[in-house]
Parts: C-alpha cells; sequence; structure tokens
C-alpha cells in the first residue's frame, strides 16, 4: 500500500475514533437562535451535533421532540399562518418543547388537567381497543401528584419559555375549543390516547388546519391504542384520504398534512 493509502485510511480511522468519542457530547448553541425563530442548526450527522441535546438525553424520545422542531421549522420557512395548538397535555413534557419551537404564536393548550373522561374510557372498552388490564397495570387513573387540575395546570405554565402565548382550556376537549370554531392552525399535537377524544380532534382541527400545516398525533402504531388507527380511518372517510406519514418515535406517532 502506498504512503497516500496508508495517509487516507489513518486519517479515516482517526475521525471515526472522533467522532465516536464525541457522538452525542458536542453542544453548540448559536448565539440569538431563538430570536430568528430557527430553533435548530442545519442537520448533519445530527446525534453530534444536535445543540438540544442537554434537552433530549432525560426525554428519552428523540425523534419526537426533534420532529416537532423541524415540522416548526418548515412551518416559519413556508410562512404556514394559523395558530398551535396541543390537546391532552398532561404533565406538558411536549408543551414546553412546543411552545419553544413557536415563540411568537398563541398556543391553545387542552386537557382535563385531571386525566380521562369516564365517557371516552367506556366506548374505548366497549370496542376493545384498549384493555383494561393495560389501564390498571399504567396506573393511568392514579398517577397524578398534583392536589387539584389547576395546580396541575399552574405546574405546566411553569414550564413554558413563552407563557404570554399560551391559552388554557382545561376541561373536556371538544367542548373546551368551542371558542376556537373561526381559528386556523399550523400545527396541532394530538395526544389523547383513546379513540373516542382523537376522533373529536380530527374533526375539529383537520377542516381548520392551514394548508401545509400538520397535525401529529401520538400512539397511532401503539400496540395498546388500537383506537386510533380506527380514528384516522374514520377521519378518511369523512374528509378522503388525507396525506401522512408514520414516525418510528416511541408512541408510534404519525403526522398528517394538508396540500
Ligand atoms: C398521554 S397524556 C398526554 C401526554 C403529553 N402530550 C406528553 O407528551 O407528555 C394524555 C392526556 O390526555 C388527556 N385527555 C384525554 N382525553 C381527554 C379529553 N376528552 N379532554 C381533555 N383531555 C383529555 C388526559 O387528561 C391526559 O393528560
Amino acid at each position: 500500500m502506498s504512503i497516500k493509502h496508508n495517509l487516507f485510511y489513518g486519517s479515516l480511522f482517526l475521525h471515526q475514533k472522533l467522532a465516536k468519542h464525541f457522538k452525542g457530547e458536542l453542544v453548540f448553541v448559536p448565539s440569538g437562535y431563538l430570536k430568528n425563530n430557527i430553533v435548530t442548526q442545519p442537520m448533519a450527522y445530527d446525534a453530534v451535533s444536535s445543540n438540544m441535546y442537554q434537552d433530549y438525553k432525560h426525554q428519552m424520545d428523540y425523534v419526537r421532540y426533534r420532529t416537532i422542531e423541524l415540522i416548526a421549522e418548515e412551518i416559519g420557512r413556508q410562512c404556514i399562518p394559523g395558530d398551535i395548538a396541543e390537546a391532552g397535555v398532561d404533565y406538558g413534557d411536549c408543551s414546553w418543547i412546543i411552545n419553544r419551537a413557536y415563540p411568537d404564536r398563541t398556543f391553545y393548550l387542552y386537557d382535563t388537567f385531571s386525566g380521562f373522561d369516564k365517557r371516552d374510557v367506556e366506548v374505548e372498552q366497549n370496542r376493545r381497543y384498549t384493555s383494561a388490564e393495560f389501564f390498571e397495570s399504567a396506573n393511568y387513573f392514579k398517577r397524578s401528584n398534583f392536589k387539584s387540575s389547576d395546580e396541575q395546570m399552574e405546574y405546566v405554565r411553569k414550564r413554558l419559555a413563552h407563557p404570554e402565548k399560551a391559552v388554557f382550556r382545561k376541561g373536556y376537549f371538544p367542548q373546551t375549543a368551542a371558542e376556537e370554531t373561526e381559528k386556523t392552525f399550523a400545527f396541532v399535537s394530538l395526544d389523547m390516547d383513546l379513540y373516542q377524544p382523537i376522533v373529536n380532534g380530527i374533526e375539529f382541527f383537520y377542516p381548520r388546519l392551514s394548508r401545509g400545516g400538520y397535525i401529529m398525533i401520538h400512539d397511532y402504531n401503539h400496540r395498546e391504542f388500537q383506537g386510533i388507527k380506527q380514528a384516522v380511518a374514520e377521519s378518511e372517510t369523512k374528509f378522503g384520504p388525507i396525506p401522512k406519514f408514520p414516525l418510528p418515535d416511541q408512541g408510534g406517532s404519525i403526522v398528517l398534512t394538508k396540500i
């Protein structure tokens, strides 16, 4: 082998070693990136260069959160009009990421802040979409650490970087969206786990979604929540085929769009 070859392979080896060593550890935050509504860096080997690594490493769903941010960049770049919404907020693990990605847009947050509604659970169990055992094993009805729904809501508000943009709608969705019937939306996250609120969510938001906007639905490919696929399928019989793309995030989300 020539000296040239040796040098080439030597430098390749060194690069690989360095990449391995720094994997996920290089954190670079360009100054002013939030002000310009660019929430991420251009992607080149993102696991190495992500400026959000410190945020993600505790959260365990890199694909979901990063997709939310990249969608925000796309919506910003293409000037897609509309507000932002999240139906199914819980403790706000996703809300603060959405709110940070859209510092200039009104953000509606819908949740009972006290768990599932009995009516939705009844439909779920009658149709056998989710087993009673799953609800029990996941401790779904007893997991709040808060004394009241207001306390939980205030906890979420405090997590937001731009709380002045947030409009909290506490109570049963879709009744709580009554004041938004004239609004349009650029991005919506639907994460209410059960068939009934998801079918209601698509029915409410899809007609109000801007062209080029996105609805991200959690749990579409979740093994336990079989009602989500049914909700999407039924919505398509109503609205016609909806362009959509599945994600390999932890809940197996699907992203709907409108062209
Ligand atoms: C899985 S949690 C949401 C998790 C959150 N998106 C996150 O990423 O951390 C589901 C939430 O949906 C809410 N929810 C379910 N059905 C609802 C309904 N019909 N109206 C309002 N909130 C509902 C529950 O209260 C619960 O907080």
